[in-house]
């Protein structure tokens, strides 16, 4: 996998990429080639690219070699090349010009770990460990580089080191930099908003820089970390795909910029707005793993590569291919006007329609009435749960269910016990009044005493051992970011700071509590990214529960993540989120390919379905099992249409899912070109037993149904009448 060669060349090569580099004679990092695979990764030409250039500035005086063209590993600035830069900082003598040179280069076998990080698992792979210096300010940057047998996915991360005996301060700490060659590319990331996460855009590389980053606190719905930088007119099968995201909850930053000789520089790191880290002689800075992708077979391939990596290599290795409970939440059954009774008496609804497991949403806790009070406080409301969350959650056991609760560990309300004791433990900074979000503020978990006190309160109520589900919420983004913690000279750390604390919280508790499983959930998909899914195997897609609203959503999240981490509920209509009426059949079907799905509708609406939302259930249990570690393909995608297909972990069962948004009158007669099929087998639709062979499944494709409009008749295969349609096939392989 990893080769180096006398004059330094380093080559990491599979089956799937080789990623190539030299120490050039200058002593720089040279970045050769990452791309597809090559017979001799270091037999790769050089392009020569010391030509005198008119106006370049010739690095250190050398002639003909400028870094302003030179693809470089880990740039820095103020040497010669002007493009945003991988590291940048105050060195010892106050200044900001840093230059990285090579030092030597280990490899090990595996992968090693990241300590205060989350990083990803190793297992059949090596780590080449290059060490970089700038002799003058005595930094030492070790880049790691792990490459696995057999996974698409390439890890790097850069750790920082002051080797001198004067402080350093960091400020673009990144964790990779890449620079492509110039070609025709395109980006593809994700945007959104709360309720509208996962939204793709798809733009030219343009001149000048492209950034998707938070400043938030969280990595937030705004951008997901996650950009895809890809050959023009790269479809879901064919074309080149250089994909990034980070491992990393916090403020993120991911940088495209197209200089002006037309290569492309990716940087993947912490934002370095707002970030400085002052580096003390001895002292050493671990950055965040970046992970990078490349296929060049689109972006299907692309996203089956994260899909196989995320599962296999980042989410909780206890639950995965693990099925998911189906479940019933009661928040927007119920809503904050939740006691035990009420609970109980939703978990026996819950046992008659057949799902697995109750959860107790918000408003169980002190006084927790609406929004405005008690975060902070975790003990039971005396009032409406007076015999405790322990009693209660044994007697929804006791009924043959699962149980899960809520919890939002990370926040406080200003009406709160606990901040009546402790107004200095919020997020906040001297002589100003903090912003309030959703009425709450966020906890300092920069400081480790609050860490060891929500550790504590947690601990308190999951110790009973009747709790398996655990949603984990944070429902605002950060403002007024400084503590009272720290020094004046270090309030530019507390946000990263801050994601140390809560990754050691998570690390304590999953730790204890292995079996517990985990759903992380910010208002939905405001802290959807990979650090959050190590510590925990699932997350509430989206509190966008209208099944239309839901379409772009899991369609721009399949992108990076496995739909093994979403959860998909019924909610009621009309819809609490956007007013849309959709039949029960249709808010299924949009979540039916999500690993944990399940239902939050209140007695009415229960009692209203019962015998669809029994049958749901029980086609969600019994397909469990086949929505853990198979296979997701997105096969159609317009602004009327949608198709998608998911196909079990053995190949025995192929679900597609079918959407048509609005109706219209004198439809063209559509197929679905099915894909990954074993073109030699026949497939049985189990709805009526007949046959389809493979072949014709993946070359002619499977004929959709029809939205019935006008007059019907038995030859042709309908949908319901009107709008937001949806239909889902089984099919079972003969
Ligand atoms: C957030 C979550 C919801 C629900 C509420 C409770 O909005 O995304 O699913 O848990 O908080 O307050």
């Amino acid at each position: 996998m990893i080769t180096v060669s006398k004059d330094k060349t380093f080559a990491l090569t599979n089956a799937h990429f080789s990623y190539v580099f030299r120490v050039s004679p200058e002593g720089i990092l040279e970045h050769l080639h990452y791309g597809g695979p090559l017979r001799d990764p270091l037999d790769v030409a050089v392009h020569h690219l010391r030509t005198q250039r008119e106006v370049a500035s010739n690095f250190q005086g050398g002639p003909y070699f400028s870094l302003a063209d030179t693809p470089q590993e880990f740039p820095s600035f103020g040497t010669s090349d002007y493009r945003f830069p991988a590291l940048h900082g105050r060195n010892s003598d106050g200044n900001t010009v840093f230059s990285l040179h090579y030092k030597n280069y280990r490899i090990v076998k595996d992968k090693p770990r990241l300590k205060k990080l989350p990083s990803a698992r190793g297992g059949d792979s090596e780590t080449l460990i290059v060490t970089l210096e700038d002799p003058l300010h005595k930094l030492d940057v070790e880049l790691y580089y792990t490459i696995y047998q057999d996974y698409g996915v390439l890890v790097r991360s850069a750790k920082f080191k002051n080797k001198g005996e004067k402080e350093l301060q960091l400020q673009h700490a990144f964790s990779s930099a890449l620079d492509l060659p110039p070609h025709d590319y395109e980006i593809l990331h994700l945007h959104g908003t709360w309720s509208r996460e996962f939204n793709e855009e798809r733009i030219d590389v343009p001149k000048g820089r492209f950034v998707v980053d938070s400043a938030r606190g969280t990595s937030s719905a705004a951008h997901n970390p996650f950009i895809a930088i890809v050959e023009k007119g790269t479809t879901e099968d064919y074309g080149a795909v250089h994909a990034t995201t980070l491992m990393y909850s916090g403020n993120f930053s991911l940088s495209v910029e197209k200089g002006e000789f037309e290569a492309v520089r990716l940087l993947a790191g912490i934002n370095p707005f707002n970030f400085h880290w002052r580096l003390k002689p001895g002292k050493k800075f671990c950055t965040p793993e970046a992970l990078h992708v490349y296929s060049d077979k689109g972006l299907r391939s692309m996203s089956h590569i994260w899909h196989e990596f995320v599962r296999d290599k980042i989410s909780p290795e206890r639950f995965r291919h693990k099925p998911r409970p189906t479940y019933l939440n009661t928040w927007e059954a119920a809503y904050f006007d939740v006691d035990e009774d009420k609970v109980l008496h939703l978990a026996d609804k819950a046992k008659e329609i057949g799902v697995d497991m109750l959860v107790l949403d918000d408003g169980w806790f002190e006084g927790r009435r609406d929004d405005t009070s008690s975060l902070g406080d975790w003990t039971a409301d005396e009032e409406r749960f007076p015999n405790g969350i322990p009693a209660l959650a044994a007697k929804v056991k006791a009924k043959g269910l699962k149980f899960g609760i809520w919890f939002e560990p990370e926040m406080v309300n200003p009406k709160s016990k606990l901040f009546e004791q402790h107004p200095d433990w919020i997020l906040h900074v001297p002589g100003r009044k903090p912003s309030l979000g959703r009425n709450q503020l966020t906890l300092d978990l920069s400081r480790p005493e609050i860490i060891d006190y929500l550790y504590g309160q947690i601990d308190d109520i999951l110790s009973c051992g009747d709790i398996d589900y655990v949603k984990w919420d944070m429902n605002r983004n950060m403002t007024e970011v400084g503590s009272a913690g720290l020094p004046k000279n270090r309030q530019r750390e507390v946000s990263h700071r801050y994601m140390l604390g809560l990754y050691d919280l998570l690390r304590r508790l999953v730790k204890k509590y292995p079996d517990i499983l985990f759903e992380n959930c910010a208002s939905g998909g405001n802290r959807f990214d990979l650090g959050m899914l190590s510590y925990m195997a699932q997350n509430w897609t989206s509190d966008m529960c209208d099944p239309i609203g839901r379409l772009d959503i899991i369609n721009g999240c399949s992108y990076l993540f496995p739909l093994d981490v979403t959860a998909a509920y019924i909610g009621p209509s009309p819809n609490h989120q956007n007013g849309r009426v959709s039949s029960v059949e249709t808010r299924f079907n949009a979540g039916a390919f999500c690993a944990a799905r399940g239902i939050s509708l209140n007695e009415d609406d229960i009692d209203a379905h019962k015998d669809q939302l029994q049958s749901l259930m029980a086609f969600a249990k019994d397909s469990a099992g086949d929505f853990v570690g198979g296979r997701f393909d997105r096969l159609i995608k317009s602004k009327n249409e949608v198709c998608w297909q998911y196909t079990s972990r053995d190949e025995r069962t192929v679900y597609l899912a079918y959407f048509h948004i609005f109706a219209a009158p004198n439809l063209p007669f559509r197929r679905a070109r099915m894909v990954g099929l074993e073109a030699d087998a026949d497939y049985m639709l189990v709805e009526d037993g007949s046959r389809y062979a493979g072949d014709a499944l993946i070359q002619n494709g499977m004929p959709l149904p029809y939205v019935a409009t006008g007059q019907v008749n038995d030859k042709v295969r309908y949908m319901a009448k009107g709008d937001f349609s949806s239909y889902l096939f089984v099919f079972k392989r003969a």
